[in-house]
């Protein structure tokens, strides 16, 4: 039995990862700033706390770090949106508060487990992206790149603190993960966009001609890898990328959704710029090359898009 403090165990991916461990009967601490709605009903397991604060506050994660085995480090702001309108904000959290949990992590001998993105690789245009591909970015004076440049910083910052610290650490790159209890409706991603949409009857806007490429992995699937890797001894020092292969280009997902949902709604489309204004720039194609997490532990996603998409629609229909 580890003790695990798992930073955004209130949100989409901690809540499932949190799920994960309390079911394979690991002792977890959630800590986020957040609402706990999506991890409440592991209150009464006997194996669960929830410490609303944040990662920004020095002595609450010394006292929360002191306290576990292996730290799986999932808070950020991860919307795109608030990427755009708040660029310091997303620093702010996504730089210091990382360099708070890495700082503690080193100094007590812990495990820390990093979430990155497939954003750090930017637009690089060689897919597939294996971990040690070029990162290609646009310039600073986009506020887009300061997401993807603040988890670049952490990978970093995991690398040096290996090499002069020995600190233990695993960096993980997420690849559009989707499922029930991702951001609420017509929020953050473009899953539950659509839905709103489907659901109000309402068009479905796809942004530009829809040709752009996602990898969508269900969320089930990345809180197991989460958790492999936070426990194996073989994952330490290293980046994996945690993602489908599975390329799905955005207006296939929409089409894909209307079947799966039975809706008919109309499918309507509107450039990026309309959208994001000036300082948005979207990828075209974005896949991961797996063969590290498959080689490492034995993980692949399994959950086909179809029926990842029909227990997301389910839950929110619920909703
Ligand atoms: N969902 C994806 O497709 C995806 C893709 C790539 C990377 N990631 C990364 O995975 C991690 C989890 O993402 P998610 O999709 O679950 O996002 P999410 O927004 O659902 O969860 C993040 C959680 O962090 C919390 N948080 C934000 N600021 C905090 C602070 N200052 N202190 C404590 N908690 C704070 C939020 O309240 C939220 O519950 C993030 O680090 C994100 O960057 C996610």
């Amino acid at each position: 039995m580890k003790r695990v403090l798992v930073t955004g165990g209130a949100g989409s991916i901690g809540s499932y990862v949190c799920d994960e461990l309390v079911r394979r009967g690991h002792q977890v601490i959630a800590l986020d700033n957040g609402p706990s709605l999506k991890v409440e009903h592991l209150f009464d397991s006997g194996r669960f706390q929830f410490v609303q604060d944040s990662v920004l506050v020095a002595e609450v994660v010394e006292r929360l770090v002191s306290r576990c085995d292996i730290v799986i480090h999932l808070a950020a702001i991860a919307d795109p949106k608030r990427y755009v309108n708040e660029p310091l904000n997303v620093l702010n959290v996504n730089l210091k508060g990382s360099l708070n949990l890495l700082d503690f992590c080193s100094r007590m001998g812990k495990r820390f487990v990093f979430a990155s993105t497939s954003e750090v690789c930017g637009k690089n245009p060689n897919v597939p992206w294996d971990e040690e591909a070029d990162r290609v970015l646009g310039p600073p004076s986009i506020n887009r790149w300061c997401y993807s440049t603040g988890k670049a910083l952490i990978e970093h910052y995991c690398y040096a603190y290996g090499q002069q610290e020995g600190l233990p650490f695993v960096i993980m790159r997420f690849f559009n993960v989707y499922g029930p209890r991702c951001d609420d409706l017509g929020q953050g991603r473009v899953i539950p966009i659509f839905l709103e949409k489907f659901l109000r009857g309402e068009p479905v806007v796809v942004h530009g001609d829809g040709k752009q490429t996602r990898c969508f992995t269900y969320i089930e699937d990345t809180a197991q890898a989460v958790v492999e890797l936070a426990l194996s001894e073989a994952a330490l020092g290293q980046c994996f990328n945690v993602g489908s292969d599975r390329e799905t280009s955005i207006l296939e997902l929409a089409q894909l959704m209307k079947k799966v949902g039975g809706f008919d709604n109309p499918i309507v489309f509107k450039p990026h710029r309309e959208v994001f204004g000036d300082s948005y720039e979207d990828i075209p194609r974005r896949i991961p090359d797996v063969s590290r997490i498959k080689r490492v532990i034995g993980w692949e996603a399994t959950t086909p898009l179809e029926e990842g998409l029909k227990k997301t629609i389910d839950f929110y229909r619920k909703y």
